[in-house]
């Protein structure tokens, strides 16, 4: 029987235990997208506090763009050496480290010259940018800055990468019909509109070679109107295991979702039964993330379905050292009220972590 503390192989990696910390942005990076010393405390802290692997935040693979200031990169090789920095220190308390590579789309607050790209020229809800249609030349312009960047992980001592298809970021919106209204071989039926991805994962996987472990980020559903529904994800994944993807992360829903059904809920464990059933059909390991909050429903789950690993977000920033308190045996559940006051465009922190506001919990 599967339980959270078994030390396992995934995807080519040895981890001490099934938890993985999902994929976080955290605001720290300077202007360029170059790290600063807060990140080597952040990482470390958590390497530390006992996760088997760390899911960096998004980190932009095309230049001139930016989620907030303060947003990854690593968009030329600059970025190789400062990331070698980061791979060593977090290996040092032998804890693996995958870099989430993602290009924005039309989610994003501050960029250069470069045009806001779609799959079609429709206007992001959330962020009202008027997305321009990408051409055939500038979808290859994408595909190949997603595997230069996958290539760049790996020199810098990544375990792996992860590619961002989920949330409403570029890769995403090619699945989603709202946003991708697209008459030629990327839009359309699920086959076609799943292309882009399909696609940059062979890109990818070109590049970094055939035992490189290349991840996934994927939406269960987008929860809006003209979404990507659970037929599509099926689907996806079934095609990405066939090509030889690694691992999936199931997650769910985008800033464009209808309300209380974005990635980051208030309730527990919202995305176990689709992760449950994408683990039953898929030949490959596959993560959840979502509310990811108390420890026995947790190893119930992984003992009773083929879901290899869960994921933490909100809780590790409350509680970086969660996994070292629950491996101790002290199992109350996660302090993290998920009350998403860690999105902070000045750096994501907890709101009772900070000295000022420890007593409340008041706004940030
Ligand atoms: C402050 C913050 C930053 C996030 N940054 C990212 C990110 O960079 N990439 C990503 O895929 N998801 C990101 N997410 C979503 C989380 O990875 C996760 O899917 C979501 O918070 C649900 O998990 P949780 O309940 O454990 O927080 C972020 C969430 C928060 C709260």
């Amino acid at each position: 029987m599967k339980r959270l503390f078994d030390q396992i192989d995934f995807a080519g990696m040895k981890l001490k235990n099934r938890f993985f910390r999902s994929a976080t942005h955290d605001a720290f990076a300077d202007e360029q997208g170059h790290l600063t010393p807060r990140h080597y405390e952040i990482y470390e802290d958590l390497a530390k506090g006992g996760v088997g692997a760390i899911i960096t935040g998004l980190t932009s693979v095309c230049g001139e763009e930016q989620l907030q200031t303060g947003q990854m990169a690593i968009h030329d090789d600059s970025f190789i050496d400062e990331y070698r920095t980061l791979t060593t220190a977090v290996h040092g308390h032998q804890t693996a480290i995958i870099l989430q590579l993602a290009c924005l789309g039309s989610q994003y607050q501050h960029s250069g010259e470069k045009p806001v790209w779609g799959p079609s020229a429709v206007e992001d809800l959330a962020y009202g940018k008027m997305a321009q249609e990408m051409t055939r030349e500038e979808i290859r312009q994408m595909q190949d800055a997603f595997a230069q960047a996958a290539l760049r992980a790996k020199q810098a001592g990544f375990d792996g990468v992860q590619l961002h298809g989920a949330h409403g970021y570029l890769l995403s919106k090619f699945l989603t019909p709202y946003y991708n209204r697209r008459n030629d071989e990327y839009g359309g039926p699920i086959e076609n509109r799943g292309r882009a991805i399909f696609e940059t994962y062979a890109a990818v996987r070109e590049k970094v070679g055939p035992d490189y472990p290349v991840l996934i980020k994927i939406n269960c559903d987008d929860f809006m109107d003209q979404g990507m529904t659970f037929e599509d994800c099926r689907h996806v994944c079934a095609r990405l295991a066939e090509l030889g993807i690694n691992a999936i992360e199931i997650s769910g829903g985008s800033f464009s979702s209808r309300p209380d059904e974005g990635p980051a809920r208030k309730t527990p464990a919202y995305f176990h039964s689709y992760a449950a059933e994408i683990a039953r059909e898929v030949p490959v390991p596959v993560l959840v993330v979502g509310g990811n909050r108390d420890f026995d429903p947790l190893e119930k789950l992984v003992a009773q379905t083929n879901i290899t690993g869960v994921s933490l977000c909100r809780p590790l920033i409350r509680e970086s050292a969660l996994i070292n308190r629950w491996k101790a045996g002290e199992r109350s559940p996660a302090l993290c009220i998920s009350c998403n006051k860690c999105f902070n465009p000045k750096g994501t922190t907890c709101v009772f972590n900070r000295p000022e506001k420890a007593a409340t919990g008041a706004d940030a």
